[in-house]
Protein backbone atom coordinates (compact mmCIF):
# COMPACT_ATOMS: atom_id res chain seq x y z
CA UNK A 1 0.00 0.00 0.00
CA UNK A 2 1.04 3.46 -0.93
CA UNK A 3 1.31 6.90 -0.36
CA UNK A 4 -1.37 8.20 2.78
CA UNK A 5 -1.94 4.95 3.17
CA UNK A 6 1.31 4.74 4.43
CA UNK A 7 -0.73 7.19 7.55
CA UNK A 8 -3.15 5.36 7.85
CA UNK A 9 -3.12 2.16 6.61
CA UNK A 10 -2.81 -0.30 9.14
CA UNK A 11 -5.57 -1.90 9.18
CA UNK A 12 -7.17 -1.94 5.79
CA UNK A 13 -6.76 -4.77 3.42
CA UNK A 14 -7.25 -2.61 -0.09
CA UNK A 15 -6.50 0.78 -1.37
CA UNK A 16 -8.12 3.26 -1.79
CA UNK A 17 -10.42 3.79 -4.77
CA UNK A 18 -8.82 6.17 -6.98
CA UNK A 19 -12.26 8.06 -7.07
CA UNK A 20 -12.71 7.90 -3.77
CA UNK A 21 -8.88 9.66 -3.22
CA UNK A 22 -9.81 12.13 -5.40
CA UNK A 23 -13.30 12.60 -3.85
CA UNK A 24 -11.68 12.99 0.08
CA UNK A 25 -8.81 15.00 -1.16
CA UNK A 26 -8.06 18.57 -0.04
CA UNK A 27 -4.63 19.20 -1.03
CA UNK A 28 -5.34 21.38 -4.05
CA UNK A 29 -7.42 24.07 -1.86
CA UNK A 30 -5.95 23.64 1.46
CA UNK A 31 -2.32 24.30 0.22
CA UNK A 32 -3.28 28.10 1.10
CA UNK A 33 -3.25 27.11 4.64
CA UNK A 34 0.81 25.89 4.11
CA UNK A 35 2.51 28.77 6.38
CA UNK A 36 -0.39 28.32 8.76
CA UNK A 37 0.28 24.48 8.69
CA UNK A 38 4.21 24.92 9.41
CA UNK A 39 3.65 27.77 12.10
CA UNK A 40 1.30 25.40 13.99
CA UNK A 41 3.59 22.20 13.79
CA UNK A 42 6.60 24.77 14.69
CA UNK A 43 4.60 25.82 17.91
CA UNK A 44 3.55 22.43 18.87
CA UNK A 45 7.06 20.85 18.12
CA UNK A 46 8.63 23.48 20.86
CA UNK A 47 6.14 22.63 23.30
CA UNK A 48 6.72 19.02 22.68
CA UNK A 49 10.28 19.72 23.38
CA UNK A 50 10.15 22.15 26.04
CA UNK A 51 7.57 19.17 27.63
CA UNK A 52 9.99 16.37 26.87
CA UNK A 53 8.05 14.86 25.00
CA UNK A 54 10.08 14.95 22.13
CA UNK A 55 14.19 15.09 22.16
CA UNK A 56 15.61 18.60 21.56
CA UNK A 57 17.60 16.72 18.79
CA UNK A 58 14.37 15.79 16.97
CA UNK A 59 13.02 19.76 17.70
CA UNK A 60 15.95 20.54 16.08
CA UNK A 61 15.79 18.41 12.83
CA UNK A 62 12.07 19.29 12.59
CA UNK A 63 13.00 22.74 12.66
CA UNK A 64 15.56 22.37 9.77
CA UNK A 65 13.63 20.53 7.85
CA UNK A 66 10.74 22.40 7.95
CA UNK A 67 12.65 25.58 6.90
CA UNK A 68 13.76 23.78 3.89
CA UNK A 69 9.83 22.82 3.20
CA UNK A 70 8.95 26.59 4.01
CA UNK A 71 11.65 27.62 1.18
CA UNK A 72 10.24 24.73 -1.53
CA UNK A 73 6.72 25.89 -0.99
CA UNK A 74 7.62 30.12 -1.48
CA UNK A 75 9.93 29.51 -4.19
CA UNK A 76 7.05 27.04 -5.85
CA UNK A 77 9.11 23.91 -6.25
CA UNK A 78 6.94 21.91 -3.64
CA UNK A 79 5.50 19.07 -5.03
CA UNK A 80 1.97 18.78 -3.81
CA UNK A 81 0.76 14.97 -3.81
CA UNK A 82 -2.90 13.58 -4.27
CA UNK A 83 -1.93 10.82 -2.73
CA UNK A 84 -1.13 12.06 0.19
CA UNK A 85 -4.40 13.55 0.57
CA UNK A 86 -4.53 17.09 2.31
CA UNK A 87 -1.61 19.71 3.35
CA UNK A 88 -1.01 18.48 6.26
CA UNK A 89 -0.22 14.88 5.20
CA UNK A 90 1.96 16.51 2.32
CA UNK A 91 4.03 18.69 4.29
CA UNK A 92 4.54 15.83 7.13
CA UNK A 93 5.69 13.44 4.59
CA UNK A 94 8.09 15.55 3.19
CA UNK A 95 9.32 16.05 6.68
CA UNK A 96 9.79 12.67 7.24
CA UNK A 97 11.60 12.37 3.67
CA UNK A 98 13.85 15.07 4.91
CA UNK A 99 14.49 14.43 8.45
CA UNK A 100 13.79 11.08 8.91
CA UNK A 101 12.06 9.65 12.88
CA UNK A 102 11.89 12.98 13.83
CA UNK A 103 9.42 13.75 11.52
CA UNK A 104 7.24 10.85 12.49
CA UNK A 105 7.26 12.28 16.12
CA UNK A 106 5.88 15.60 15.46
CA UNK A 107 2.41 14.33 15.05
CA UNK A 108 2.22 12.66 18.77
CA UNK A 109 -0.24 14.48 20.90
CA UNK A 110 -1.79 16.21 18.12
CA UNK A 111 -4.82 15.03 14.99
CA UNK A 112 -5.43 16.72 12.48
CA UNK A 113 -8.94 17.60 13.49
CA UNK A 114 -6.92 20.09 15.92
CA UNK A 115 -4.33 20.62 13.93
CA UNK A 116 -6.50 21.71 10.77
CA UNK A 117 -8.86 24.17 13.30
CA UNK A 118 -5.34 25.66 14.05
CA UNK A 119 -4.63 25.77 10.51
CA UNK A 120 -7.99 27.73 9.50
CA UNK A 121 -7.77 29.74 12.40
CA UNK A 122 -4.37 31.20 11.94
CA UNK A 123 -5.16 31.60 7.75
CA UNK A 124 -8.31 33.48 8.77
CA UNK A 125 -6.82 36.07 11.24
CA UNK A 126 -4.01 36.97 8.66
CA UNK A 127 -6.92 37.44 6.64
CA UNK A 128 -9.07 39.68 8.86
CA UNK A 129 -5.96 41.71 9.43
CA UNK A 130 -5.44 42.22 5.39
CA UNK A 131 -8.75 43.20 5.26
CA UNK A 132 -9.03 45.42 8.05
CA UNK A 133 -6.44 47.24 6.55
CA UNK A 134 -8.23 47.07 3.03
CA UNK A 135 -11.71 48.91 4.89
CA UNK A 136 -9.24 51.41 6.05
CA UNK A 137 -8.09 52.30 2.46
CA UNK A 138 -11.25 52.09 1.35
CA UNK A 139 -12.67 54.29 3.93
CA UNK A 140 -9.97 57.21 3.53
CA UNK A 141 -10.51 57.09 -0.16
CA UNK A 142 -14.71 57.69 0.71
CA UNK A 143 -13.62 60.73 3.44
CA UNK A 144 -11.22 62.34 0.56
CA UNK A 145 -13.78 62.18 -1.99
CA UNK A 146 -16.60 63.42 0.64
CA UNK A 147 -14.11 66.43 1.76
CA UNK A 148 -13.61 67.71 -2.26
CA UNK A 149 -17.58 67.77 -2.37
CA UNK A 150 -18.37 68.68 1.05
CA UNK A 151 -20.62 71.25 -0.73
CA UNK A 152 -21.93 69.25 -3.66
CA UNK A 153 -25.19 69.33 -3.38
CA UNK A 154 -27.01 66.29 -4.74
CA UNK A 155 -30.84 65.33 -4.89
CA UNK A 156 -31.42 62.70 -1.43
CA UNK A 157 -34.05 60.12 -2.65
CA UNK A 158 -36.78 58.46 -0.95
CA UNK A 159 -38.31 56.01 -2.80
CA UNK A 160 -36.20 57.18 -5.21
CA UNK A 161 -38.05 59.89 -5.79
CA UNK A 162 -36.09 63.40 -5.31
CA UNK A 163 -36.53 64.31 -1.41
CA UNK A 164 -34.58 66.73 0.11
CA UNK A 165 -31.08 68.16 -1.23
CA UNK A 166 -28.02 66.97 0.65
CA UNK A 167 -24.58 66.84 -0.22
CA UNK A 168 -22.35 64.54 -2.26
CA UNK A 169 -20.14 64.28 0.73
CA UNK A 170 -22.80 63.59 3.29
CA UNK A 171 -24.07 60.82 1.15
CA UNK A 172 -20.44 59.08 0.70
CA UNK A 173 -20.11 59.47 4.75
CA UNK A 174 -23.32 57.75 4.78
CA UNK A 175 -20.97 54.50 3.04
CA UNK A 176 -18.18 55.52 5.95
CA UNK A 177 -20.61 54.97 8.56
CA UNK A 178 -21.69 51.20 7.10
CA UNK A 179 -17.79 50.36 6.67
CA UNK A 180 -16.85 51.61 10.08
CA UNK A 181 -19.33 49.07 11.72
CA UNK A 182 -17.92 46.35 9.23
CA UNK A 183 -14.43 47.13 10.91
CA UNK A 184 -15.47 46.94 14.41
CA UNK A 185 -17.90 43.56 13.44
CA UNK A 186 -14.46 42.09 11.76
CA UNK A 187 -12.35 43.06 14.95
CA UNK A 188 -15.38 42.05 17.06
CA UNK A 189 -15.33 38.22 14.95
CA UNK A 190 -11.44 38.37 15.44
CA UNK A 191 -11.43 38.22 18.97
CA UNK A 192 -13.30 34.96 18.83
CA UNK A 193 -10.94 33.25 16.13
CA UNK A 194 -7.88 33.89 17.72
CA UNK A 195 -8.04 31.11 20.20
CA UNK A 196 -6.36 27.98 20.01
CA UNK A 197 -7.75 24.59 19.13
CA UNK A 198 -4.27 22.50 19.38
CA UNK A 199 -4.17 20.38 22.23
CA UNK A 200 -7.63 18.89 21.83
CA UNK A 201 -6.29 16.34 19.59
CA UNK A 202 -8.91 14.27 17.68
CA UNK A 203 -11.85 15.00 20.21
CA UNK A 204 -11.04 14.17 23.61
CA UNK A 205 -7.53 15.84 24.37
CA UNK A 206 -3.90 13.54 24.92
CA UNK A 207 -2.63 11.63 27.01
CA UNK A 208 1.18 13.48 26.52
CA UNK A 209 1.77 16.40 29.47
CA UNK A 210 0.93 19.56 26.95
CA UNK A 211 1.13 22.96 27.11
CA UNK A 212 -1.50 24.23 25.51
CA UNK A 213 -0.92 27.91 26.84
CA UNK A 214 2.65 27.86 25.56
CA UNK A 215 1.44 26.75 21.89
CA UNK A 216 -0.99 29.67 22.12
CA UNK A 217 1.25 32.06 23.22
CA UNK A 218 3.52 31.03 20.39
CA UNK A 219 1.22 31.45 17.65
CA UNK A 220 -0.40 34.89 18.93
CA UNK A 221 -3.64 33.32 20.33
CA UNK A 222 -5.19 35.10 22.95
CA UNK A 223 -5.95 31.73 24.99
CA UNK A 224 -6.67 28.04 24.29
CA UNK A 225 -10.47 27.04 23.35
CA UNK A 226 -11.98 25.91 26.50
CA UNK A 227 -13.22 22.48 25.32
CA UNK A 228 -11.53 19.75 23.10
CA UNK A 229 -15.03 18.56 21.51
CA UNK A 230 -15.94 22.36 20.84
CA UNK A 231 -12.57 23.08 19.88
CA UNK A 232 -11.98 20.81 16.64
CA UNK A 233 -15.78 20.32 15.34
CA UNK A 234 -17.35 23.69 15.38
CA UNK A 235 -16.77 26.38 12.73
CA UNK A 236 -18.67 29.01 14.11
CA UNK A 237 -16.06 31.84 13.48
CA UNK A 238 -16.09 30.95 9.80
CA UNK A 239 -19.59 31.68 9.62
CA UNK A 240 -19.23 34.64 11.55
CA UNK A 241 -16.73 36.07 9.28
CA UNK A 242 -18.30 34.84 6.43
CA UNK A 243 -21.31 36.68 7.84
CA UNK A 244 -19.45 40.02 8.63
CA UNK A 245 -17.83 39.73 4.52
CA UNK A 246 -21.82 39.29 3.44
CA UNK A 247 -22.38 42.90 5.38
CA UNK A 248 -19.70 44.22 3.66
CA UNK A 249 -21.08 43.34 0.42
CA UNK A 250 -24.05 44.50 0.73
CA UNK A 251 -22.53 47.92 1.52
CA UNK A 252 -20.76 47.98 -1.60
CA UNK A 253 -23.67 46.33 -3.49
CA UNK A 254 -25.76 49.04 -2.55
CA UNK A 255 -23.15 51.98 -2.84
CA UNK A 256 -22.64 49.87 -6.63
CA UNK A 257 -26.24 50.06 -8.07
CA UNK A 258 -26.26 54.14 -7.11
CA UNK A 259 -23.26 53.86 -9.17
CA UNK A 260 -24.30 52.23 -12.01
CA UNK A 261 -27.87 54.68 -11.69
CA UNK A 262 -26.10 57.98 -10.88
CA UNK A 263 -23.68 57.27 -14.58
CA UNK A 264 -26.80 56.23 -16.56
CA UNK A 265 -26.94 58.97 -19.19
CA UNK A 266 -31.11 59.39 -18.01
CA UNK A 267 -29.50 60.56 -14.50
CA UNK A 268 -25.92 61.34 -15.40
CA UNK A 269 -24.84 62.62 -12.03
CA UNK A 270 -21.41 61.29 -12.09
CA UNK A 271 -19.06 59.65 -14.62
CA UNK A 272 -16.18 56.67 -13.76
CA UNK A 273 -12.48 56.78 -14.99
CA UNK A 274 -12.20 54.77 -18.21
CA UNK A 275 -10.08 52.69 -17.02
CA UNK A 276 -13.27 51.04 -14.31
CA UNK A 277 -15.47 50.67 -17.28
CA UNK A 278 -15.67 48.63 -20.38
CA UNK A 279 -17.35 49.27 -23.95
CA UNK A 280 -19.66 47.21 -25.78
CA UNK A 281 -18.34 44.82 -28.60
CA UNK A 282 -21.55 45.55 -30.87
CA UNK A 283 -22.67 49.01 -29.71
CA UNK A 284 -19.84 51.41 -30.12
CA UNK A 285 -21.26 54.84 -28.15
CA UNK A 286 -21.39 52.17 -24.86
CA UNK A 287 -19.12 53.07 -21.77
CA UNK A 288 -20.31 50.45 -19.16
CA UNK A 289 -20.23 50.48 -15.54
CA UNK A 290 -18.76 47.07 -14.96
CA UNK A 291 -16.89 46.95 -12.05
CA UNK A 292 -19.72 48.29 -9.80
CA UNK A 293 -22.13 45.43 -11.73
CA UNK A 294 -19.63 43.16 -10.77
CA UNK A 295 -19.67 43.82 -7.23
CA UNK A 296 -23.03 43.84 -7.00
CA UNK A 297 -23.19 40.37 -8.94
CA UNK A 298 -20.43 39.33 -6.52
CA UNK A 299 -22.29 39.78 -3.47
CA UNK A 300 -24.63 36.76 -4.50
CA UNK A 301 -22.04 34.23 -3.84
CA UNK A 302 -20.68 35.38 -0.59
CA UNK A 303 -24.43 34.82 0.98
CA UNK A 304 -23.84 31.72 -0.89
CA UNK A 305 -21.05 30.83 0.71
CA UNK A 306 -22.77 31.76 4.36
CA UNK A 307 -25.82 29.81 3.72
CA UNK A 308 -23.50 26.61 2.63
CA UNK A 309 -21.41 27.22 6.15
CA UNK A 310 -24.62 27.36 8.23
CA UNK A 311 -26.07 24.60 6.25
CA UNK A 312 -22.52 22.39 6.76
CA UNK A 313 -22.62 22.74 10.24
CA UNK A 314 -26.22 21.94 11.02
CA UNK A 315 -26.35 18.35 10.97
CA UNK A 316 -23.44 17.47 12.47
CA UNK A 317 -22.84 15.79 16.02
CA UNK A 318 -20.09 16.05 17.85
CA UNK A 319 -16.94 16.17 17.08
CA UNK A 320 -14.97 16.19 13.90
CA UNK A 321 -16.64 15.21 11.01
CA UNK A 322 -15.13 15.49 7.43
CA UNK A 323 -18.24 17.45 6.29
CA UNK A 324 -15.87 19.85 8.07
CA UNK A 325 -13.60 19.63 4.95
CA UNK A 326 -15.83 21.51 2.96
CA UNK A 327 -15.73 24.74 4.73
CA UNK A 328 -12.50 25.80 3.28
CA UNK A 329 -13.18 26.66 -0.27
CA UNK A 330 -16.70 29.09 0.43
CA UNK A 331 -14.66 30.38 3.04
CA UNK A 332 -11.43 31.36 1.01
CA UNK A 333 -13.76 32.33 -1.96
CA UNK A 334 -15.57 34.70 0.73
CA UNK A 335 -12.00 36.13 1.62
CA UNK A 336 -11.29 36.63 -1.98
CA UNK A 337 -13.89 38.01 -3.20
CA UNK A 338 -14.11 40.57 -0.44
CA UNK A 339 -10.41 41.74 -0.57
CA UNK A 340 -10.65 42.18 -4.49
CA UNK A 341 -14.12 43.73 -4.61
CA UNK A 342 -12.74 46.32 -1.43
CA UNK A 343 -9.23 46.73 -3.43
CA UNK A 344 -11.00 48.00 -6.36
CA UNK A 345 -13.36 49.97 -4.46
CA UNK A 346 -10.51 52.10 -3.06
CA UNK A 347 -9.63 53.09 -6.46
CA UNK A 348 -12.36 53.21 -8.24
CA UNK A 349 -14.01 55.73 -5.66
CA UNK A 350 -11.11 58.82 -6.41
CA UNK A 351 -11.63 58.62 -9.80
CA UNK A 352 -15.09 59.76 -9.58
CA UNK A 353 -16.18 62.59 -12.18
CA UNK A 354 -18.87 64.53 -10.31
CA UNK A 355 -21.28 66.63 -12.46
CA UNK A 356 -22.49 69.43 -10.15
CA UNK A 357 -25.49 70.79 -12.65
CA UNK A 358 -27.08 67.57 -13.19
CA UNK A 359 -27.46 67.38 -9.82
CA UNK A 360 -28.74 70.23 -9.58
CA UNK A 361 -30.94 70.26 -12.13
CA UNK A 362 -32.57 67.39 -10.54
CA UNK A 363 -33.16 69.47 -7.54
CA UNK A 364 -35.01 71.99 -9.27
CA UNK A 365 -37.07 69.19 -11.13
CA UNK A 366 -37.93 68.04 -8.04
CA UNK A 367 -38.97 70.37 -5.74
CA UNK A 368 -36.47 69.47 -2.92
CA UNK A 369 -37.13 72.19 -0.89
CA UNK A 370 -40.39 72.08 -0.24
CA UNK A 371 -40.22 71.05 3.20
CA UNK A 372 -37.83 73.76 3.75
CA UNK A 373 -40.79 76.25 2.79
CA UNK A 374 -43.01 74.19 5.04
CA UNK A 375 -40.73 74.75 7.89
CA UNK A 376 -40.63 78.05 7.04
CA UNK A 377 -44.56 78.65 7.89
CA UNK A 378 -44.23 76.48 10.73
CA UNK A 379 -41.81 79.02 12.02
CA UNK A 380 -44.08 81.50 11.24
CA UNK A 381 -46.70 80.34 13.32
CA UNK A 382 -48.74 77.66 11.22
CA UNK A 383 -49.44 73.91 12.54
CA UNK A 384 -47.28 71.50 10.46
CA UNK A 385 -50.21 69.65 8.91
CA UNK A 386 -51.81 72.88 7.34
CA UNK A 387 -48.14 74.18 6.38
CA UNK A 388 -47.65 70.86 4.51
CA UNK A 389 -50.95 71.57 2.79
CA UNK A 390 -50.47 74.90 1.88
CA UNK A 391 -47.18 73.82 0.03
CA UNK A 392 -48.56 70.94 -1.47
CA UNK A 393 -50.70 73.15 -3.16
CA UNK A 394 -47.98 75.78 -4.35
CA UNK A 395 -46.11 72.18 -5.60
CA UNK A 396 -49.16 72.04 -7.85
CA UNK A 397 -49.54 75.29 -8.93
CA UNK A 398 -45.43 75.55 -9.77
CA UNK A 399 -46.08 72.21 -11.77
CA UNK A 400 -48.81 73.38 -13.61
CA UNK A 401 -46.38 76.06 -14.94
CA UNK A 402 -43.31 73.90 -15.16
CA UNK A 403 -41.25 76.00 -12.97
CA UNK A 404 -39.30 75.75 -9.73
CA UNK A 405 -41.05 76.80 -5.93
CA UNK A 406 -38.41 79.84 -6.26
CA UNK A 407 -39.63 81.03 -9.63
CA UNK A 408 -42.83 81.80 -8.53
CA UNK A 409 -43.12 85.48 -7.75
CA UNK A 410 -43.97 86.80 -3.99
CA UNK A 411 -47.46 87.20 -4.60
CA UNK A 412 -48.51 84.22 -5.95
CA UNK A 413 -46.69 82.09 -3.39
CA UNK A 414 -48.87 84.19 -0.99
CA UNK A 415 -52.01 82.92 -2.54
CA UNK A 416 -51.43 79.65 -0.85
CA UNK A 417 -50.42 81.29 2.72
CA UNK A 418 -50.18 84.84 3.67
CA UNK A 419 -47.26 84.49 5.80
CA UNK A 420 -45.10 84.06 3.37
CA UNK A 421 -43.07 87.12 3.40
CA UNK A 422 -39.80 88.24 1.17
CA UNK A 423 -37.27 86.41 3.48
CA UNK A 424 -38.61 83.06 1.82
CA UNK A 425 -36.74 82.83 -1.31
CA UNK A 426 -33.21 82.23 0.96
CA UNK A 427 -35.24 78.95 2.07
CA UNK A 428 -35.76 78.09 -0.86
CA UNK A 429 -32.32 78.03 -2.34
CA UNK A 430 -30.90 74.48 -2.07
CA UNK A 431 -27.76 75.97 -0.34
CA UNK A 432 -30.46 77.52 1.92
CA UNK A 433 -31.70 74.49 2.16
CA UNK A 434 -28.54 72.61 2.85
CA UNK A 435 -26.97 75.32 5.20
CA UNK A 436 -30.60 74.74 7.60
CA UNK A 437 -29.55 71.24 8.39
CA UNK A 438 -26.84 72.48 10.85
CA UNK A 439 -26.72 69.65 13.64
CA UNK A 440 -24.30 67.03 14.03
CA UNK A 441 -25.65 64.35 11.79
CA UNK A 442 -27.00 66.86 9.28
CA UNK A 443 -26.28 67.26 5.27
CA UNK A 444 -25.11 71.44 6.18
CA UNK A 445 -21.42 71.50 4.67
CA UNK A 446 -20.70 73.02 8.20
CA UNK A 447 -21.47 69.66 9.13
CA UNK A 448 -20.37 67.47 6.76
CA UNK A 449 -16.79 69.05 7.14
CA UNK A 450 -16.96 68.51 11.21
CA UNK A 451 -17.63 64.83 10.47
CA UNK A 452 -14.84 64.38 7.91
CA UNK A 453 -12.41 65.95 10.87
CA UNK A 454 -13.86 63.59 13.68
CA UNK A 455 -13.48 60.16 11.12
CA UNK A 456 -9.94 61.09 10.31
CA UNK A 457 -9.41 61.66 13.90
CA UNK A 458 -11.14 58.34 14.01
CA UNK A 459 -8.80 56.48 11.58
N1 LIG B 1 -8.42 17.65 5.55
C1 LIG B 1 -9.14 17.57 6.75
C2 LIG B 1 -10.03 18.80 6.92
O1 LIG B 1 -9.90 19.70 6.20
C3 LIG B 1 -8.19 17.47 7.89
C4 LIG B 1 -8.74 16.76 9.09
C5 LIG B 1 -9.01 15.36 8.72
N2 LIG B 1 -9.18 14.55 9.85
C6 LIG B 1 -9.61 13.31 9.72
N3 LIG B 1 -9.68 12.59 10.75
N4 LIG B 1 -9.98 12.85 8.56
O2 LIG B 1 -10.89 18.85 7.76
Amino acid sequence: MTDTAGTWSGRFSEPVSELVKRYTASVFFDRRMALQDIRGSLAHARMLAKQAIIAAADLAAIERGMAQIQGEIERGEFVWNLDDEDVHLNIEKRLTALVGDAGKRLHTGRSRNDQVATDIRLWLRDTIDAIDGLLADFIRALIDTAETHAATPLPGFTHLQVAQPITFGHHLLAYVEMMRRDRSRMQDVRRRVNRLPLGAAALAGTTFPIDREFVAKELGFDGVCENSLDAVSDRDFAIEFTAAAALVMVHLSRLSEELILWMSPRVGFIDLADRFTTGSSIMPQKKNPDVPELARGKSGRVFGHLMGLLTLMKGQPLAYNKDNQEDKEPLFDTADTLIDTLRVFAEMVPGIKVKPEAMRAALKQGYATATDLADYLVKKGLPFRDAHEAVARAVQAAEQRGCDLADLALSELQAFSPLIGEDVFAVLTVEGSLAARDHIGGTAPAQVKAAIARLRAAL
